[in-house]
């Protein structure tokens, strides 16, 4: 019962903590330069270096990207960008919403858009086919939150994870402008935890994972204000997992 009732509390106390930090919204513009994908047959891209597959290829509706510098080692996966080109004869002045799914760099640019985020940058269609024919555009850009309505936090089990002796699991849904820089896996049995590897992107790996029901512990940490505290589940994953499922962790950020 104590157990049960420290968890919870980690839960109610989570969101006020989080809410103290200033909200990102009115963070400065950072000038760059971005690219485009070559291939325009899909609308993101589902062999992205963050590892989310399928889902990255339609993510945000197809609006995601590679990013150079930001990817940070799989870190950046799955941030949030407003992004908007600077030519006010064709670019709109709110630009576009990004999440990043892959890493990446073509000359000196900070993202490489997919084709359809690239032409929603423009103020008509007509701008959009003009600045996919320049490749190359000056940007301004700024993290901002990502939205997911309806969605909580999901633990997506990693096709190539191997029950029972090798899970691998993705991240997916994260709300808000945070990165999850750690993950403790945890046996809700003697609720003993282990750290794990970020093997890649944004999927987690272990060779060796407990039996028995699964808590999927995350560290989440602001961009430079420092403060940062354990995101605790709800839910846990069941014990007969399997590759290629979700599982919804009941927790969301805001
Ligand atoms: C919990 O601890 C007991 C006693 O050390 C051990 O026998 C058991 O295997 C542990 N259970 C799990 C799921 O690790
Ligand atoms: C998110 O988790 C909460 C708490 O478990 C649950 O009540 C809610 O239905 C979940 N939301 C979705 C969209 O699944």
């Amino acid at each position: 019962m104590a157990i049960f009732y420290s968890k919870l509390l980690v839960l109610l106390l989570f969101p006020l903590l989080l809410c103290q930090s200033p909200a990102r919204a009115d963070t400065a513009f950072t000038h760059s330069r971005a690219a485009h994908y070559p291939n325009s047959d899909q609308q993101g891209t589902s062999d992205g270096a963050c590892g989310y597959k399928s889902f990255g290829a339609t993510l945000n509706g197809g609006d995601v990207s590679a990013a150079s510098n930001l990817y940070r080692n799989g870190v950046g996966c799955g941030a949030c960008y407003q992004v908007r080109c600077t030519s006010s004869s064709m670019c709109s002045s709110n630009g576009i919403t990004i999440v990043i799914t892959d890493s990446g760099a073509s000359g000196n640019t900070d993202f490489i858009l997919s084709q359809h985020a690239f032409a929603k940058m423009g103020q008509t269609a007509d701008a959009g086919a003009s600045l996919l024919s320049l490749g190359v555009v000056d940007i301004e850009y700024r993290r901002v939150s990502c939205s997911w309505p309806n969605k909580n936090i999901t633990f997506k089990i990693d096709e190539a994870s191997n029950f029972p002796g090798y899970l691998a699991f993705l991240i997916e849904y994260q709300q808000g402008d945070k990165d999850v820089t750690a993950v403790q896996l945890c046996e809700t049995v003697n609720l003993t935890c282990k750290l794990l590897d970020r093997s890649y992107g944004t999927v987690w790996t272990t060779t060796s994972p407990p039996s028995g029901p699964l808590l999927i512990k995350m560290l989440v940490s602001g961009d430079d204000d420092g403060d940062e505290a354990w995101l605790v589940p709800l839910n846990t994953i069941p014990e007969n997992w399997k590759p290629g499922d979700s599982y919804d962790s009941g927790v969301q950020l805001n």
